[in-house]
């Protein structure tokens, strides 16, 4: 195979991170007795906001691209006992924070599928809006499943003031959905958009590119359809990253299923949804979230936050994270729940935090809004980059790819501060590892190379299940065993 450049630029491929990019090299010696100072004493900064993401591990599919597979749980039927636990680890978590009581920037409630807790939805949403901070500013965000939401939870979501619901689509096209696992019929759709209409401000359609047996005509289609139908006013276009999905991988690799796109075809999907987007007006509004400020009110869009809650956004920024799999990071702490939702159950009973201790990091990460800025629809700015350099966070290294990846045409430069070109926004995944200090780069390839490995594993049957193995915090006894 040959590997040519993309689209002019230094590039041979899309990044294979998307969800990996906070990594830290795991840390041995941390106790929880650390974690939990580390907590406390995390210095509350100019520009600090507080974000809250709460996870619900429970699904009734098993997508083969899923990067959530290995926490997700058939048991939903303790959906209510699951509520009260995830509210205890919240006020725990929240309560320990230096910046509780501050105005909560947003709450997302994400998954696997939020809506199989049913009416337990109810005491998690009146727990959150009870909190002090929480204010008619704060976006309150709730994914659910297409094929298993039902209308009487989206009156609930409703009835507690719900700004945003997010729903995964990945494509249209029934072949492409068979090899993914997915239902072949799009009926639910038109369902879910029929009891949503008019009733949620921001409705969100996700989509992927790069998924095996798609190709740019597809693509392009699925984008024009969406983004025709009045009733979605946000649309979330991501990157697949197989490294996050060994079952993918393991079909792809024993030819149950075809390959991924080409990388050039891949990088066309991805600029030509990047255009098809700002030709039409639409506003980024989260790392790959675009939003037609056409079909909001104002103010809906200026609760949008533009979390996807995989990391936080800055160096000052603080998002508690709680559920398992859920991961926090606070100035000089990233925290990573357990994945295995029993482990995670009997931990939070105890009163214990229910974290996987040597995945989590007590590094002082200053010179994250510098690597994060390209997944901010903000970008950087001229203050943010000042703060960096004062505080002498910026490596020779760093500055230097900085000024290169300006000169080549993927960051652009105005009197305020920082942004993506349109080539940067194709090539994000890259610009973020390139931006990394040297420490935070390896484990990120680390990372990657181990979630490729787990699925070669998978392929070769040396796990009893491909999406078990997706479990992280169990890789090393995949790999070694
Ligand atoms: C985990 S799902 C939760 C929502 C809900 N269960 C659903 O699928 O409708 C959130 C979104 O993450 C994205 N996602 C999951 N795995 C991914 C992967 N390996 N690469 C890229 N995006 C992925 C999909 O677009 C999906 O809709
Ligand atoms: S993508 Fe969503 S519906 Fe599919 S397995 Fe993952 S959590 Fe479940």
């Amino acid at each position: 195979m040959t590997h040519d450049a993309l689209l002019g630029t230094r590039y041979v491929q899309l990044a294979r991170n998307t969800i990996d990019y906070w990594m830290r090299p795991g840390a041995p010696s941390l106790s929880e007795k650390a974690l939990r100072r580390a907590i406390e004493s995390a210095p509350v900064l100019p520009g600090a906001s507080l974000r809250l993401y709460l996870h619900v591990p429970y699904c009734a599919q098993r997508c083969r691209f899923c990067a959530f597979s290995g926490g997700n749980s058939l048991s939903w039927r303790d959906a209510q006992r699951y509520a009260t636990l995830l509210v205890q680890q919240l006020h725990a978590q929240w309560g320990a924070t230096p910046v509780r009581g501050q105005p909560i920037r947003s709450v997302n409630i994400g998954g696997g599928s939020p809506d199989l807790l049913g009416e337990s939805i109810d005491p998690v949403l009146e727990a959150v809006r009870a909190l002090p901070g929480f204010s008619d500013a704060t976006e309150l965000g709730v994914e659910l499943s297409l094929a298993t939401a039902r209308p009487a939870f989206i009156e609930r979501l409703v009835a507690h003031g719900v700004t945003k619901v997010s729903f995964g689509l990945q494509s249209l096209d029934a072949t492409v959905r068979a090899h993914m696992r997915q239902p072949k019929t799009l009926i639910h759709l038109e369902r879910v958009l029929s009891w949503l209409d008019g009733r949620v401000p921001i409705v969100n359609a996700d989509l992927i590119t790069g998924l095996p047996g798609q190709d740019r005509a597809g693509v392009v289609a699925d984008l024009e359809a969406l983004m025709a139908e009045p009733r979605i006013t946000a649309i979330s276009s991501y990157l697949l990253t197989a490294g996050a999905a060994p079952a993918l991988v393991a079909a792809i690799e024993d030819g149950s299923i075809p390959a991924v796109p080409p990388p050039l075809d891949q990088a066309l999907m991805r600029l030509e949804t990047y255009g098809a987007f700002r030709r039409a007006g639409w506003l980024r509004r989260g790392t790959n979230t675009y939003v037609d400020p056409s079909r909001v009110p104002p103010k809906a869009l200026q609760r949008m936050a533009g979390d996807e809650c995989i990391g936080a956004a800055s160096y000052e920024t603080f998002l508690v994270g709680v559920g398992p799999q859920a991961v926090s990071s606070m100035p000089g702490v990233r925290l990573e729940n357990l994945v295995d939702v029993e482990a995670w159950t009997h931990a939070v009973e105890r009163g214990s935090l229910p974290v996987h201790v040597s995945k989590c990091s007590t590094v002082h990460q200053r010179d994250m809004a510098l690597w994060t800025f390209p997944l901010r629809w903000e970008g950087l700015t001229r203050r943010q980059w000042d703060a960096m350099r004062e505080a002498d966070a910026l490596t020779y290294a760093q500055r230097r790819t900085f000024e290169a990846l300006q000169h080549e045409g993927l960051i652009t430069t105005s009197d305020e501060g920082f942004g993506l070109s349109l080539l940067g926004e194709v090539f994000m995944g890259h610009l973020v590892r390139d931006l990394k200090c040297d420490a935070g780069r390896s484990a990120v390839d680390a990372y990657i190379a181990e979630g490729e490995a787990l699925g070669r594993a998978a392929a070769r049957g040396t796990a009893p299940d491909a999406n078990a193995l997706n479990d992280r915090q169990r890789a090393r006894e995949w790999l070694d065993g």
